[in-house]
C-alpha cells in the first residue's frame, strides 16, 4: 500500500486530535498535533514576555524555540517537548487556550511552524491535525477531512476533558473561549481556517469518537486503493 498524508482540519474541540491519533494507530502512521506546536510557542512567548506586536522580538524568540514530540514509553502517547522540557500538560490549560489564537495569527510564527510540519510529513505516512493542513501545509494531501460540530456540543466535550485533568470550569467560560477562537481562527488574514475544496466534511455533533475513527480510517483505506 502506498503511504499517504491525511490532513485533519476543523474547529476546536471537534475530536480532531483523538480521531487523528486513532487513525494513525490503526494505519501504523505517525500522528502530528500541529495545535500543540502553536500552544508550545504560546507558552514560550508568555514565559519570556515576548511582545506579540514586535516582529523582531517574535523572530528572535522563534530562533530559540525547539519543539519535538517524544513517545512516552509508559503510556505509548506522544508528548510535546519545548526546548527539552515536557510541556504536554501545561499547554492544555485554559490560559494557553485563551492566548493561542492570537499567537497563531502571527505570520512569522506560522511560517516557522509550517516549515517544520512540512519536514515532518515529507516521507508521508502521517496524520496531521490542525487548521490549515489541507489548505497550506499539505495542499497535495491525498486525503483531507474537515471536522465541525455545534459549539455547545464542543464546549460540553471540552468541559469533560478538562474535568478529567482536574480543571473544573464553568461551561459558559469554555463556550466563550471556543467562540472567540472560532472567530479569530476563521477571520485571521494569514491562513484562516477554511474547508479545502477537496476536503470531506464531517459533522461530529452526533458521532462517537469510535465512529469518527472508523469513518476516517475507511476513507484512508479507500484512498490508498485508488492511488
Ligand atoms: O487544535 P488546538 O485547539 O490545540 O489548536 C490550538 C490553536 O492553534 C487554535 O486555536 C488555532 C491554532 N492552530 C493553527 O492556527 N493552525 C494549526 N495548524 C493548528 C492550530
Amino acid at each position: 500500500m502506498p503511504k499517504i498524508v491525511i490532513a485533519v482540519d476543523g474547529y476546536s474541540s471537534c475530536g480532531k486530535s483523538t480521531t487523528a491519533k486513532g487513525v494513525a494507530a490503526r494505519l501504523g502512521y505517525a500522528y502530528i498535533d500541529t495545535g500543540a506546536m502553536y500552544r508550545a510557542v504560546t507558552l514560550y512567548f508568555l514565559q519570556n514576555h515576548v511582545s506579540l506586536t514586535n516582529p523582531k522580538d517574535v523572530t528572535k524568540a522563534l530562533e530559540n524555540i525547539k519543539i519535538e514530540f517524544r513517545r512516552n514509553p509508559e503510556t505509548g502517547r506522544n508528548e510535546t517537548f519545548l526546548n527539552g522540557l515536557n510541556v504536554e500538560d501545561e499547554i492544555r490549560k485554559l490560559y494557553i487556550a485563551n492566548m493561542v489564537s492570537e499567537v497563531s495569527a502571527i505570520t512569522e510564527v506560522r511560517r516557522a511552524m509550517v516549515a517544520q510540519q512540512q519536514r515532518m510529513g515529507k516521507s508521508r505516512g502521517v496524520v496531521m491535525d490542525g487548521r490549515d493542513i489541507g489548505t497550506v501545509v499539505f495542499p497535495d494531501a491525498e486525503l483531507k477531512v474537515f471536522m465541525t460540530a455545534d459549539a455547545e456540543t464542543r464546549a460540553a466535550r471540552r468541559q469533560i476533558e478538562l474535568l478529567a485533568k482536574g480543571d473544573m470550569l464553568d461551561i459558559d467560560e469554555i463556550l466563550a473561549n471556543i467562540r472567540k477562537r472560532d472567530l479569530i481562527d476563521t477571520t485571521r488574514a494569514d491562513s484562516p481556517l477554511r474547508q479545502a475544496d477537496d476536503a470531506h466534511l464531517i459533522d461530529t455533533t452526533n458521532m462517537t469518537l469510535d465512529g469518527q475513527i472508523a469513518l476516517v480510517t475507511r476513507m484512508a483505506e479507500d484512498t490508498m486503493t485508488k492511488i
